[in-house]
Parts: C-alpha cells; sequence; structure tokens
C-alpha cells in the first residue's frame, strides 16, 4: 500500500532512515509516536535517479580522454576542409577523422588502448557532424527525453523513469556551442537578449534551451525524441496503457465524429495517444494538423501539416496556431486536429467543434476531465472573451464530447486513467459521466502500481449514435470488471 508517511518523510529526512534517527528530525506521525518509532516507519528515500559518476578510476580515464578530444577537436577544426565535409560520405569521414586523430596522437605522444581509441574517433566525429556528447543519447532507441541542466548533469528518461547519466559536455561553452548549431541550422539565435527558444532536430525531435544568465546554473536543455515508428493502438493497449474494452469505445467514437479532447500533464502520452486516436479516422477523410513542432505522424494519406511559428528575433513573422487555425477553416477540412490548445486559438477551436468540423481532436495540460473544463474556461477568459460564465460552459458543452485522460503514474508508467463524457448542463453546470477508468488497488514491494482498467457501469451516452454509424458496442464493453485475485 502507499505509505502515508512517505511525503512527511520527504521535508525531515535528507537521505535514509538512518539520518531521520538524528534528535532535531521532526517525527513524521501524529505526537503520541515517538521519534524513533516514527522513523523506522518511514521507507528508505530512492535515490535511484542521481546517482553518483562510475568509479573514480573510470571517471579520471573520462576526464582524460575529454582533455585529448578537446584538443583533438580543436586540431581537427583547423585541419579538416569543412567546405569538403558536405559532400564526403560517412565512411569517408570517419576514416578522414581517425587518420587526423592518429596522426596529432602520435605527434604529442599519446598512446590510447583500441577501446579508447574507438571510442574517441565516435566521439570527435560526433562532434564534428552532430551534436557531440548528446548524439549517443539520441541514438539511444530506450531514451525518451534528454534533460541538461548545465554542462555537468544529462538527465534521460528511461521507460518512464529519470536517470542521470554519465555524460557531461566539458564546460558551459561547449554546451553552448551545440545549442548554437542546433538553433542556428533552424535560422534562430539564442543569447543574453533571447535566452529560450523552440525548434525541431533534423530527426524530428523537439528540442527546447534556454541559456544563462536566465538559466542559472548553466544552459538548460530539454529534447523530446522523435519516435519514427509512433506507439499505435494495439502497442497501447499490450503495454497496458488502456483496456480493448477502451479501444473498442475510442473507434467507436472517433469514427462517429466525436469531438474529443486529451487530457493530461506534461510527458503523459498526450500526443502519442491523440496519434493513436487518429488511426480510427476513416482514410476517404482530410485531416488539417496544427502543431508547434510537428510530432503527429498520421496514417491517412489526405493529410495537410501545418507548423506554426514564433516571431523572429525582430519580432517579425510570428504565425500562431490561432493564425493557422483560421487558414485551416478556409482549407475545406473534414477533421482539424490542433496538437495542443493553450491560447487564444481555443475560441476557433471550440466554434470548429460546433460547426460542422466535428470529430476534431486536441490536447490540453489537466489533471482531471473536470480540470480540462477548467482550464478550457480560462482559457477563453485569458483571450479576452467577455461572455457569461453560463454562455462559456454551454458553448463548451456543446462542442466538447469526450475527455479522455492520460497520466504518468508514478512508477512510471503512462496510463489512460479515465475516460468521460460531456452530457450536457444542469443548471450551471457542465455535466459529465465517467464511462472507463483505470482503478488502482495498491503498489508491490518494487513500487510497481497494481490496478486495473474497468467500466463504470454506466452505458455511454453515445450508445444510439454509435450503432447507427455501424459501431454496435457489446453491452459487456460497459460492464465493470473486478481483478483476478483481489
Ligand atoms: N503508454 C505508453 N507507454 C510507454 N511509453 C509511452 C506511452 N505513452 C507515451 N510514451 C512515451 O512517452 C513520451 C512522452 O509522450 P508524449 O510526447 O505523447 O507526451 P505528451 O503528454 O504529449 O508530452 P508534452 O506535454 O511534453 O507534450 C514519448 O517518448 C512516448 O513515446
Ligand atoms: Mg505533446
Amino acid at each position: 500500500m502507499f505509505s502515508k508517511y512517505k511525503k512527511a518523510g520527504n521535508a525531515a529526512v535528507k537521505t535514509t532512515a538512518k539520518v531521520a534517527n538524528i534528535p532535531d528530525a521532526k517525527p513524521a506521525a501524529a505526537a503520541a509516536v515517538s521519534p524513533k518509532a516514527a522513523a523506522s516507519l518511514r521507507r528508505p528515500m530512492d535515490k535511484g535517479a542521481a546517482r553518483p559518476a562510475p568509479a573514480d578510476k573510470e571517471r579520471k580515464r573520462k576526464e582524460r580522454l575529454s582533455e585529448i578530444k578537446l584538443e583533438l577537436h580543436r586540431a581537427l577544426l583547423d585541419n579538416l576542409n569543412l567546405a569538403a565535409l558536405e559532400h564526403a560520405s560517412e565512411a569517408d569521414l570517419r576514416g578522414e577523422i581517425s587518420a587526423i586523430a592518429q596522426e596529432i596522437l602520435e605527434e604529442r605522444g599519446v598512446v590510447l588502448n583500441r577501446e579508447d581509441r574507438t571510442t574517441l574517433n565516435k566521439e570527435l566525429y560526433d562532434e564534428v557532424t552532430g551534436l557531440g556528447p548528446l548524439e549517443t543519447l539520441l541514438q539511444d532507441e530506450s531514451v525518451n527525453d534528454i534533460l541538461v541542466n548545465g554542462p555537468q548533469q544529462i538527465f534521460v528518461e528511461r521507460a518512464g523513469k529519470l536517470q542521470l547519466t554519465d555524460i557531461t559536455f566539458k564546460d558551459e561553452k561547449h554546451l553552448l556551442r551545440i545549442i548554437d548549431k542546433i538553433v542556428s541550422a533552424v535560422g534562430r539565435r539564442v543569447d543574453e537578449s533571447n535566452p529560450y527558444v523552440d525548434a525541431r532536430l533534423a530527426d524530428g525531435s523537439r528540442f527546447n534551451a534556454m541559456v544563462p544568465p536566465v538559466a542559472v546554473d548553466g544552459s538548460l536543455v530539454s529534447i523530446r525524441k522523435f519516435k519514427k515508428d509512433k506507439l499505435g493502438i494495439d502497442d497501447l493497449v499490450s503495454f497496458g496503457a488502456f483496456s480493448e474494452e477502451m479501444a473498442a469505445y475510442l473507434q467507436a467514437a472517433v469514427a462517429t465524429r466525436l469531438n474529443v479532447i486529451v487530457s493530461g500533464g506534461t510527458g503523459s502520452g498526450k500526443t502519442t495517444t491523440l496519434n493513436a486516436l487518429s488511426s480510427f479516422i476513416d482514410d476517404a477523410e482530410r485531416i488539417l494538423t496544427i502543431e508547434d513542432t510537428a510530432e503527429l505522424q498520421l496514417q491517412q494519406t489526405h493529410v495537410g501539416r501545418m507548423e506554426s511559428r514564433p516571431p523572429n528575433v525582430e519580432g517579425k513573422g510570428e504565425v500562431s496556431p490561432r493564425d493557422c487555425l483560421k487558414n485551416a477553416l478556409r482549407m475545406r477540412p473534414d477533421r482539424i486536429i490542433v496538437g495542443e490548445t493553450r491560447g487564444e486559438e481555443v475560441i476557433d477551436m471550440l466554434q470548429a467543434m460546433n460547426t460542422g468540423h466535428d470529430g476534431s481532436m486536441t490536447t490540453i495540460h489537466a489533471n482531471s476531465a473536470r480540470d480540462g473544463v477548467s482550464r478550457l474556461e480560462n482559457m477563453i477568459a485569458m483571450a479576452g472573451i467577455e461572455m457569461p460564465l453560463k454562455a462559456v460552459r454551454s458553448q463548451i458543452s456543446s462542442a466538447v464530447n469526450l475527455i479522455v485522460q492520460a497520466s504518468r503514474l508514478q512508477d512510471g508508467s503512462r496510463r489512460m486513467t479515465s475516460i468521460t463524457e460531456i452530457t450536457g448542463m444542469e443548471g450551471d453546470v457542465i455535466s459529465m459521466q465517467e464511462v472507463f477508468r483505470y482503478q488502482r488497488v495498491g503498489l508491490t514491494p518494487e513500487n510497481k502500481i497494481i490496478g486495473h482498467f474497468t467500466a463504470t457501469g454506466v452505458r455511454s451516452n453515445y450508445s444510439e449514435r454509435f450503432r447507427m454509424w455501424g459501431y454496435d458496442l457489446p453491452a459487456s464493453v460497459y460492464e465493470p470488471s473486478v481483478m483476478e485475485g483481489v
């Protein structure tokens, strides 16, 4: 079960239960419990993510390699004909780099073993042609996100969990050089007066950087890696992201053109879910997508993709998501998919959903269906629309049919924790009904969440619509299930 002492332990305990025994550590439980007893009830804190760097010897070896590499890199840039680089094949370039490196190493009397030499050549190649230390992580299939907190700390997310890597940049200058390389390739600039930037890497990955002095301890970089093969419905079902019954329900919902909002926290799998849901759209339909950074990969043939654009250095040339959306409405879409609704484009999105572009989809940042609706209300208010709240709500309730909640749970797993239908208005309040949910039951000793998907027992408001469109779901889909062995 969840430890109710864990949170309290967070504040008072530095590292382990042992430290909590020191006299001034506050007891986590009620005053009647002695400090010692309280300490023994706390669970040791998981320090897995911030694991120290590898053993000393290994670290020294790395430091030495890194110094040699820096020196070699400078020498290489002096020796290589950069203009000719563009046309050289990968093998030629690797050969050339390794030959020049060997020459310089010999000149300086540095002897490296075969393994170090191979690593060095690879790193030099990455440095000259790619993104230096980030290159290895970009090529690592198991990495989802790369998060750089200054030159000495690079975290990655694998299977929903953050881990500290032993990869580092030489110094802030090195990190800035790589950031500059990325943003200048897309015609942007980042410096003190322009301290943050969004960009897309050549492989499609989403990139954001923020540089000092706004970033206090060195540049901050976040990369969401682009997955060539996006997770499909079958993958998500087999990963336990949602159940087969939910998939059947969602298929009916999307195919019968309900307006769907995928809601979730950051990195919870919203875009992945949206992408998977889009596979239920008929191939004959004309789909237009609008995103800040093109991430969606639709399988249909008739797709028009748009990417909004922030203003350039002179503050000109902005094309906002709202501009794209307004234009999209003149492009005879059957469906409009907006990667994320976060601002004034909400007005046009809801209008589109209300006026003939049903079957549209988008995502929002929210923690539950109810919270999602409040977010929409806030966005409308922030867009400067002066409308009575009741009218705003009535607009939302007639535009949105379904809110799908995506969550990243504490064990790193990503699941669809709720599917909720908006059923109309009751007085001033939007009425909703949850049709499916993820029921948590407990926690294994390894901190894995035990739980199962279940219907709530409520029949869909749209079951008649589904039937009329030929998606007659059996009644069993809506029957609650219980977990075996619980
Ligand atoms: N059910 C899942 N199982 C395993 N990995 C998943 C699952 N859903 C998403 N992922 C992975 O998690 C990462 C984050 O997913 P995604 O980009 O869809 O999140 P998001 O909510 O759109 O994030 P953001 O808020 O940053 O836009 C991706 O690398 C994706 O491949
Ligand atoms: Mg996303």
